[in-house]
């Protein structure tokens, strides 16, 4: 429209585009700074023009992680793409360890939920996938269609510092690849405690499945030294020692296992304990 600033334009076209409808921030925990009114600015930010604004944005709010990459990219390339075979191997051992089948997951920090949704493959669980992106929102929406698990599969926006679920309401919470983003671990990892169900079962940290399946994705990213300077640079600033201290500091009887493959956080609420 003449006159209009072409700021102004972009905005009136991205308004013809149809984001997902956020969930209601009424499920959000009281008590949570700012609850509603963040996720009403998140929502704002969803409408707004760019997905850089969008990213920026949050990140600023929740001073976490920053995308180079859009999200509907690193979907495609990365969890479509070379990680592929790594979730369905995750989802896999996680079943085989702690037993669970049925009941209720969460993948936290899922991004495009290919570990949620494998999960719900295996297994008759129903699954949220929660992200602190609006994008991602949508794509596991998409992702759990494509795999034909949308209906055991739902997604919502939040942190992991303020999870929008009831005490002891969770029967496994799983985790990969996000915990290294958080803005406060301690913070996270109570709040897995605290929304699993006595006898639940929490699985949250990083990896690649087997260190085969690692030599793979890093053969194909041989011509991105960056990916594995930052990998390894995670490594380095979140070893085992520091999760055992949280644990420790939380007073939640957990181990930290170690191995070329990943680093993950497993621990099972005892069964005894009153929500
Ligand atoms: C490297 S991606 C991993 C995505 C997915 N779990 C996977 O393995 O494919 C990290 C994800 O954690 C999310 N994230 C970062 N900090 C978070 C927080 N505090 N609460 C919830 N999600 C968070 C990011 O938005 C991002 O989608």
């Amino acid at each position: 429209m003449k006159g209009q600033s072409k700021k102004q334009e972009e905005a009136d076209d991205f308004g013809k585009v149809s984001f997902p409808k956020l969930p209601c921030p009424e499920c959000f925990r009281d008590g949570v700074q700012g609850t509603k009114k963040s996720w009403a600015s998140a929502q704002n930010l969803a409408r707004q023009p760019s997905r850089v604004v969008v990213v920026r944005a949050i990140t600023k709010r929740y001073k976490t992680m920053s995308y180079t990459m859009n999200a509907a990219e690193f979907n495609e390339k990365i969890m479509k793409g070379h990680f592929r075979k790594i979730y369905p191997v995750i989802a896999a051992q996680i079943v085989e360890r702690t037993g669970v089948r049925s009941g209720r997951c969460v993948d936290l920090g899922g991004g495009p939920g290919m570990l949620g949704v494998c999960l719900a493959k295996i297994t008759s669980l129903t699954v949220t996938v929660v992200d602190l992106m609006p994008e991602c929102v949508e794509l596991a929406r998409e992702n759990s269609a494509e795999a034909g698990v949308a209906e055991r599969v739902d997604v919502v926006q939040g942190v992991a510092e303020a999870l929008p679920f009831d005490d002891a309401s969770i029967d496994l919470v799983v985790s990969r690849g996000s915990i290294f983003f958080w803005e406060d671990q301690q913070k996270g990892l109570a709040e897995v405690y605290r929304v699993l169900r006595p006898g639940g079962w929490a699985w949250i940290g990083g990896g690649f499945g087997t260190a085969e399946l690692l030599r793979e994705i890093e053969a194909a990213k041989a011509d991105d030294p960056e990916w594995n300077r930052k990998r390894r640079e995670r490594m380095t600033q979140n070893p085992p020692e520091h999760f055992r201290a949280i644990l420790e500091r939380l007073g939640i009887d957990g181990v930290v296992e170690h191995q070329e493959a990943g680093t993950w956080i497993i621990f099972r609420k005892p069964a005894e304990v009153e929500a």
